[in-house]
């Protein structure tokens, strides 16, 4: 991909298996996530940072399946941990050994979990975690963030991606699609991002009807945007005071180090969820939180709570997930996000130098850019970017053979190096000399 702007001159192989797709499929699509226009390129095979369509071009990929693959693609330990399991069998219906050795080492990682329960999606996990959250404490409300996405089930699908124009009180939630029940909108409570005095508000109407409240410790949906430090405490403060639940959804942000987001912060929830990097490329989500709750689900006390699923804790996913846990070693975390840093620093440089009003969020190994004269640090200080600027630079570095996520933000892997670094740049300082700078207004 060495020209400019040649993207769908150089797919037309996954161009027609996108029209064939859109017979069975609609939008030729499962997954709203992996659609992108013009349309997405069809994948044939991926190695380290690179994925490889079926047209025969190679494309950088800083999506890396929603930030799964932090080891890079097709990992030689975790394939052949794979290929192992294969030969003894895909899934059975009674445990394995495999789920012992995961489980023992998030447990040990993460200090606020002393047992875990895994399932096949960050959706599960999210699900039964805010479950787990009403069956402890009885009650029925929950609250989220506004623009927070923690899966696609219903108690979750409230003020993710509304119109900041749209009317709302900030306690009612936005539908993500007609016909959504009134009894979720009235049960699921939003409040904005880093707003302690929006969640005090919150708590003095309805703290004794909240059963949790779910939050992620790094804003995904904002381009990485990590909780204050005075908000988080705060948080943890107020819902211990209250008896509401505090989830930490670390899908996403428990690539950021040994012990997740929470060890960074200092803050202990009382549940946490966990999907992508946990299952080393493979389906998978978990739950986990302290011994007392954690044992709502043991079957030798009734249980409380019944949590089947004919594929949880399936040894082809466990064993990937070792593999790839065994060797993100404290010292490779650092190296990831000192990287991550790096690449914070420089691409926002690119803007600053060319007078284009920019900001990169992130932290650790994760990056995002919008294109604002504001700070970003809330769903609505998202939005107010220019989104036909980010679209413009998504395609652009598309055209470059780079594959960023549809909101132009991106994460690293320990396969990035020198060379992916500089393509990255180099291209976003194209993108942003030639196409965004004569959009700037
Ligand atoms: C923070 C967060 N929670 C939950 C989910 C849902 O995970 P899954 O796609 O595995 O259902 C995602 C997926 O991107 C996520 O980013």
């Amino acid at each position: 991909m060495e020209e400019y702007g040649i993207y769908e001159k150089l797919t037309t192989k996954s161009h027609s298996m996108n029209i064939e797709a859109e017979n069975y499929l609609p939008g030729g699509s499962s997954r709203a996530a992996a659609y992108f226009e013009p349309y997405p390129f069809f994948a044939d095979r991926a190695e380290g940072h690179y994925i490889y369509d079926v047209d025969g071009n190679k494309f950088l990929d800083f999506m890396l399946n929603a930030t799964t693959h932090i080891l890079g693609h097709n990992n030689p330990l975790v394939a052949d941990a794979v290929k192992k399991q294969i030969g003894k069998g895909l899934s059975y219906g009674v445990p394995a050994e495999s789920q012992i050795k995961l489980s023992k080492m998030i447990c040990d990682r993460v200090e606020s979990v002393d047992k875990i329960r895994f399932t096949n999606s960050g959706t599960e996990a999210t699900l039964n975690a805010i479950r787990l959250a009403r069956a402890f404490t009885g009650r029925h409300k929950i609250a989220k963030i506004e623009g927070g996405y923690h899966g696609t089930h219903e108690y979750v699908s409230v003020s993710v991606s509304h119109d900041i124009t749209s009317k709302q009180n900030g306690f009612l939630g936005a539908p993500e699609w007609p016909g959504q029940p009134p009894s979720v909108l009235q049960d699921v409570l939003v409040f904005p991002y880093n707003d302690i005095s929006a969640v005090e508000n919150l708590i003095s109407k309805h703290g004794n009807e909240l059963a949790c409240i779910i939050l992620e410790p790094v804003f995904s949906n904002i381009g990485y945007v990590p909780a204050s430090q005075e908000f988080i405490n705060k948080l943890r403060e107020v819902t211990v005071k209250a008896g509401i639940l505090l989830i930490f959804d670390e899908v996403q942000s428990f690539r950021l180090s040994h012990g997740g987001a929470q060890e960074k912060l200092g803050v202990k929830p009382d549940l946490t969820t966990f999907g992508k990097i946990i299952g080393g490329g493979m389906p998978v989500g978990a739950w986990g939180g302290s011994k007392d709750l954690m044992e709502l689900y043991n079957p030798l006390n009734g249980p409380v709570i019944e949590h089947s699923g004919t594929f949880n804790a399936n040894p082809m996913t466990m064993v990937a997930g070792e593999a790839t846990l065994r060797q993100l070693t404290k010292e490779k975390y650092f190296e990831l996000n000192q990287m991550g840093k790096r690449v914070r620093l420089e691409l926002q440089a690119v803007f600053d130098e060319l007078e284009i009003p920019a900001r990169v969020t992130g932290i650790g190994s994760l990056f995002g850019m919008h294109f604002a004269n504001h700070d970003v640090v809330d769903y609505r200080t998202m939005k107010l970017a220019d989104q036909h600027m980010k679209k413009a630079m998504f395609k652009g570095m598309l055209d470059r053979g780079i594959l960023l996520f549809g909101k132009c933000t991106g994460a690293l892997s320990l396969a990035t190096g020198e060379k992916e670094i500089e393509q990255l740049i180099d291209s976003a300082t194209d993108v942003a000399s030639t196409t965004l700078k004569t959009m700037v207004v």
